[in-house]
């Protein structure tokens, strides 16, 4: 995290506490949250997307304590569950700033959506337009977007590149897929449709997918002012901005992407005569990837004939990404003077997990010497680790630890054998 500083011993603090003293309270494996670089982070976004709205994706990760710092800051909320949603007001969070999303909601979460007042549901689907006009209360209308398939495919990984056609997402815009929907959502009086929405993929680095689809949605929006002489007043871009997860890795620049989009969406509205809509746009990993830390304990270093590997307390249980995806992390080793670290040896950073692919970082540099009861850091852990975490071979999931301004507070406490026991009801 942007707040991450190194003391000559090698101890390494973040927010002002050192993760040595966190790991030391709170055990291993543990989430570390830079509340500042949250903070820090959604500020950015604001002043990039000036009068947009700004809507974090709380399937990165979420907790009540972050959609409070969220919030605070002024962004809004994407939820894609009854789950997410509740958490999230459970944490005060206003329910017309919240957004819901999924390609298959049940009829919980809409009832969900419904009960809690939710600014939009986004439909991904013609059957959603009627269940949903079904579940309004007589009177009331529900804003509603739709969620369109820009034919973009654009993502670090086929698994998360969601904007092309042949992936489950949202409704095309050839053969008249989109503009059926649309007609379909306009008869109905309890819908309000308020916009398009598409969303290309994750971890993106690239302006040049964003322009595109701004230009295509644009096409259609024009092509329903024609239709029905309606002007659609928002457009949500989505969200997929890339962060390193190592040194050097390229992002996308959330200031650039805002100029940009901004331009090329006045220039398409100028050209077909429409009012410029509001932006949506709906970042997660970028607001709350950096910010986090992973710490974990080393509990064994096993010298193969092929390979060195450092295994740790954590592993595909906290953090699927590695196996899932093929992500590569940069781990370091903490509480090393760094004269004990010069000199480096190439190792494979395992889990604890019954799987060979439970790795975590494979072939990456340590300081020679690396042992038992060492501690590892993990940076970039913020995102997608915990939110996608499992109980696999009945590994309690990791708490969550805030640290800002040289204190450290425990958000999520640690899963324990008797949470997981709890569960089994019969025998
Ligand atoms: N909006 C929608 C509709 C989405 O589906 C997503 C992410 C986002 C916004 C936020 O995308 P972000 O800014 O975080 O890239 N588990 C994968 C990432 C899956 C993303 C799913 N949708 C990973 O670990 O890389």
């Amino acid at each position: 995290p942007g707040s991450a500083r190194e003391e000559a011993d090698g101890r390494v603090l973040v927010g002002g506490v050192g993760l040595e003293t966190v790991a030391a309270r709170y055990g291993t494996p543990v989430y570390v949250l830079d509340e500042a670089e949250v903070r820090a982070r959604c500020r950015a976004y604001r002043g990039a997307f000036p009068g947009a709205c700004v809507h974090y994706a709380a399937k990165a990760f979420l907790c009540r304590a972050f959609a409070r710092w969220v919030e605070e800051e002024g962004l809004g909320l994407d939820v894609c569950s009854a789950g997410e949603l509740e958490l999230a007001v459970a944490a005060g969070f206003p329910a017309g700033r919240i957004l819901f999303h999924g390609n298959a909601k049940s009829p919980e979460d809409l009832r969900a959506a419904l009960r809690h007042g939710v600014g939009r549901v986004v439909i991904d689907d013609p059957v959603e337009i009627a269940r949903l006009a079904a579940t309004v209360d007589p009177g009331r209308r529900q804003g509603v977007m739709l969620r369109v398939t820009p034919d973009v495919a654009a993502g670090a990984h086929p698994k998360i590149r969601t904007g092309g056609e042949g992936q489950k997402f949202g409704l095309s815009l050839r053969d008249g897929h989109a503009r059926h929907a649309i007609a379909r959502i306009l008869d109905q009086p309890r819908l309000r449709l308020t916009g398009l929405h598409c969303h290309l993929g994750s971890q993106i680095t690239d302006v040049a997918p964003y322009l595109v689809a701004v230009r295509r949605l644009v096409g259609l929006m024009s092509r329903v002012r024609d239709a029905h002489g309606v002007l659609l007043p928002e457009l949500d871009i989505g969200g997929g901005h890339g962060i390193a997860y190592r040194p050097g890795d390229p992002v996308l620049d959330p200031a650039e992407l805002g100029r940009r989009v901004r331009a090329e969406l006045a220039a398409g509205c100028a050209r077909a005569g429409l009012p410029v809509p509001r932006l949506v746009v709906e970042p997660g990993r970028a607001v709350s990837g950096p910010a986090g830390v992973a710490v974990y304990r080393v509990l064994a270093v096993k010298r193969g004939p092929r390979r060195t590997f450092v295994a740790v307390d954590g592993g595909m249980s906290d953090n699927p990404r590695p196996a899932l995806y093929g992500v590569r992390y940069a781990p370091r080793l903490l509480g090393r003077p760094p004269a004990e670290v010069a000199e480096t040896e190439t190792v494979t950073v395992v889990g604890r997990h019954c799987e060979a692919g439970d790795v975590l970082a494979e072939d990456v540099p340590l300081p020679v010497g690396v042992r038992p009861g060492d501690l590892l850091a993990l940076p970039a852990a913020g995102a997608y680790h915990l939110s996608m975490a499992s109980s696999y071979n009945l590994v309690g999931r990791p708490p969550v630890v805030a640290v800002a301004d040289g204190a450290a507070r425990l958000l999520v406490r640690r899963e324990t054998a008797a949470d997981l026991r709890q569960r089994d009801v019969g025998l």
